[in-house]
Parts: structure tokens; C-alpha cells; sequence
């Protein structure tokens, strides 16, 4: 990947009104400045045509991302997003969080689908697996190791176990690795390592822009 690293993810999830989105993003755009990588924000898909042109009006160094990405490449799919519409809005795409595993029964096949056609459309697939043992798809250069028993619990991983399940993925690819599961401005610094964990995958600690600020700044 050509961005800087360490690379920092928002993962809002199905969060904020526009109008919070907003504030946050003139909030974190000045605050993020000086930072030396790079910081990623994933709103929900109905306000990613607002947060591109939002973003470049601040000068903002945010780089924009989706939460996901249809299977379709576009068609008669009701109430999807195709990686073709998005294409211009959006550098990077989260797939295969295991919350859509969970709840929306996505399985490795699908996700390979999905992988496809970010790529097809330019934007970098950022894929989640839960451990090393969970199907990479070809093509995907970044990858995240969310393991579920961490994922909005408070319990993060241990920075130990991150890296060496960071290690075992570099042994199969040459992946770029975040971590994410209960990342805080509190534990963050514990997790990045240069060559071994290269950034995160925020969710809870994105949400109010002070607290990830503060998590940006411990980094
Ligand atoms: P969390 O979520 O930071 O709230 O644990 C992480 C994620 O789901 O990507």
C-alpha cells in the first residue's frame, strides 16, 4: 500500500447523524495535521457522498472508506451499494467483518466476490479475519486481525498473542496487519509495532472524536 503507515481505521458502524459525522470530521481533520500516517474513516454508506467533498473542502488528510462492499457488481440488487458507485467517493473498503459474518451470513466464498470487485473498482479491500486459519483472498493487501471475543467487549487481545498471530500472517502473505477488538488511546501503543502490527481497526473508541484524537496522539 502506498498510504503511510501506521494506518488507523474509524470503523463508525451504523453510528452518527450526519450532523454528528460532520463535527467529527472537522474535529479529527484539524487534529490530524502532524500525524505522520494515515487515518481512515468508515461512515455509514448513506454518508460517504457527503464525506469525500466534506473532507476536501476541510483540506482534510482523512482518507475516506466503506464498512463494506456488495457482492454485485451492480444490477437489480435492491438496497445495494456497488463498489462501482462508490468507486470515486472511497480509497479503501472493510470486508469480511465478522460482523457481517454474524449477521448477514457472508461466508469465505462471497467475500472473495466482494474482494473482487473493490478491486476491480480501485478501491483496497481492508480484510478481516479472526485468526490465521480464516481464508485470505487473493488480491487483498491489507489485513485485519479482529479476533470476536474482542470486538466491543472492553477485553482486547493481548498485544503478545496480536503479534504473533501478526507474524503468522506475514509468514503467509505480505500483508500489511492491523489489529482491532477493544482498541483504546489507552492500549493502542501497546498493539503498533513497526513490521509486525503496522496499524488499527477502531470501533467504540472512534465514535466521540476527542477520545480518538486522544488515541491518535498516544500512538
Ligand atoms: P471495537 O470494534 O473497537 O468497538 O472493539 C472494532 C471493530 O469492530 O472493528
Amino acid at each position: 500500500m502506498s498510504d503511510p503507515l501506521p494506518l488507523v481505521v474509524a470503523n463508525h458502524k451504523a453510528n452518527k447523524t450526519w450532523d454528528d459525522l460532520a463535527v467529527w470530521l472537522e474535529q479529527v481533520s484539524q487534529a490530524i495535521n502532524d500525524f505522520q500516517g494515515t487515518v481512515v474513516v468508515c461512515p455509514s454508506m448513506v454518508f460517504i457522498s457527503e464525506t469525500s467533498p466534506k473532507t476536501k473542502d476541510l483540506g482534510s488528510k482523512l482518507k475516506v472508506g466503506s464498512q463494506d462492499i456488495s457482492q454485485f457488481e451492480k444490477g437489480a440488487y435492491t438496497g445495494e451499494v456497488a463498489a462501482s458507485q462508490i468507486a470515486d467517493l472511497v480509497t479503501y473498503a472493510i470486508i469480511g467483518h465478522s460482523e457481517r459474518r454474524q449477521h448477514f451470513q457472508e461466508t469465505d466464498e462471497l467475500l472473495k466476490t466482494k474482494v473482487q470487485n473493490a478491486k476491480r473498482a480501485n478501491i483496497t479491500p481492508i480484510f478481516c479475519v479472526q485468526d490465521e486459519n480464516t481464508q485470505v483472498p487473493g488480491g487483498v493487501d491489507i489485513v485485519a486481525y479482529e479476533p470476536v471475543f474482542a470486538i466491543g467487549t472492553g477485553t482486547p487481545d493481548t498485544p503478545q498473542n496480536a503479534k504473533s498471530l501478526s507474524r503468522k500472517l506475514k509468514a503467509k502473505g505480505k500483508y500489511t496487519v492491523l489489529y482491532g477488538g477493544s482498541v483504546h488511546p489507552n492500549n493502542v501503543k501497546s498493539f503498533i509495532q513497526k513490521g509486525i502490527i503496522d496499524g488499527v481497526l477502531v470501533g467504540s473508541a472512534s465514535l466521540d472524536a476527542e477520545k480518538f484524537i486522544s488515541l491518535l496522539k498516544s500512538i
